[in-house]
């Protein structure tokens, strides 16, 4: 691999930054000093909204889990252009036909430039969309996004870490971010190991894939090893490890509570769906349009509340980071919980309902 194809590899920092290049920031500090001292002269109209908007069209679908309930779908843009470029732990907003917003991990191969691969995993009681994917996305058919985002980006050991290896924990659909950055490891000859945990080997998507790394990945399904331990899950993880895990919450926690103190093993995670609510009270929210009253739980989100009174907006991560769930404040003062919103943004009223709730004895109206 030429030195420019390696630096290529390596994807931006997990903050977001670009990559470091001394003689790149040298004139990136001169060029925005310039601007900001230009800033008192002129006036600058807003840039005019620019659609983002891309249409896919389905390619290619395939059932990559024995128990059938997990299906791949490959995805071009509908007019034949190359599509944005991602990085590993990379993710799409995915609008269904039926109008609802789902996010899936990327877990096809960056460097092809045309096509994007998501995989879902059936699941019959939840929101809907996987069943809508499942059932209603054939090939031909066209869902649009406004491109990748990246809120579990991959920090290289030797490349912007100081760590020197990386220990990977998938458990079951939770292999799809992890399976592009098995690729880059390996592109860049960086030491990784890792687990790959679910109920059988029936529900474990991908198999075949990963077959290819030997014995580099250890398998261990609970109807044959029974319910791993947070030790086994971590496995050898000397200090200088980057643990990088996607999976249900419960693994998740395990592994943040066997590394408590750990200070030299970086832990980098990704969960399926919403944090457990922490430090919640009871409150009531009024939906404006109906003056209908709605009380949230205190172990319940606002959202879950919402849903059951069949009263919410769209939403997709359920985490506080998409922005998908913002909902307007028309009285009642907020506890802000998400990492999206600017303070301009709250001081407008706007709450993200997945995850903020209200403050102590506050009660809210929202525009809905
Ligand atoms: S659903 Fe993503 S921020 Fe609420």
């Amino acid at each position: 691999m030429s030195l420019f194809e390696r630096y290529r590899q390596i994807p931006p920092s997990a903050l977001g930054r670009a990559r470091h290049d001394a003689l790149v920031g040298l004139m990136d500090a001169a060029v925005w000093g310039f601007w900001g001292l230009s800033d008192a002269f002129r006036r600058v109209s807003a840039p005019p909204e620019r659609d983002r908007s891309i249409a896919l069209t389905v390619l290619d679908r395939q059932v990559v889990a024995h128990d059938q309930d997990v299906v791949a779908l490959t995805l071009g843009a509908a007019d034949g252009t190359p599509l944005p470029a991602w990085h590993p732990g990379a993710h799409l907003d995915i609008h269904l036909p039926s109008g609802r917003i789902r996010q899936y991990s990327l877990c096809g191969n960056p460097e092809e430039p045309d096509t994007y691969r998501i995989a879902v995993r059936r699941i019959p009681d939840g929101g809907g969309g996987s069943v809508e994917v499942h059932d209603d996305l054939r090939v031909g058919a066209t869902v649009t996004t406004n491109g990748p985002h990246n809120a579990f980006p991959l920090t290289v050991p030797g490349y912007g870490s100081p760590t020197q290896r990386f220990r990977f924990i998938a458990g079951g659909i939770g292999i799809t971010p992890i399976l592009p950055m098995l690729g880059c490891a390996e592109r860049l000859g960086v030491d990784w190991s890792m687990l790959y945990a679910g109920r059988s080997r029936d529900s474990l998507p991908f198999l075949d894939e990963v077959a290819q790394y030997g014995d580099r990945i250890e398998i261990r399904t609970d109807d044959v090893h029974g319910l791993p331990t947070a030790a086994g899950l971590l496995g050898d993880c000397p200090d200088g490890t980057t643990v990088y895990s996607c999976g249900p919450a419960a693994m998740l926690t395990a592994i943040r509570g066997q590394l408590v103190g750990r200070d030299n093993v970086e832990l980098h995670f990704e969960r399926f769906a919403a944090a457990p609510v922490i430090d919640g009270e009871e409150f009531t929210v009024s939906i404006a349009s109906t003056g209908a009253t709605v009380c949230v739980g205190a172990e319940e989100t606002l959202l879950s509340a919402l849903k059951r009174a069949d009263a919410y907006p769209p939403y997709s991560c359920q985490q506080g980071f998409c922005g998908t769930c913002r909902t307007t404040v028309l009285d009642g003062k907020v506890d802000h919980r998400d990492t999206l919103l600017t303070s301009p943004e709250r001081e407008d009223g706007i709450m993200l309902v997945c995850v903020s709730r209200a403050q102590r004895d506050e009660r809210l109206t929202l525009d809905l």
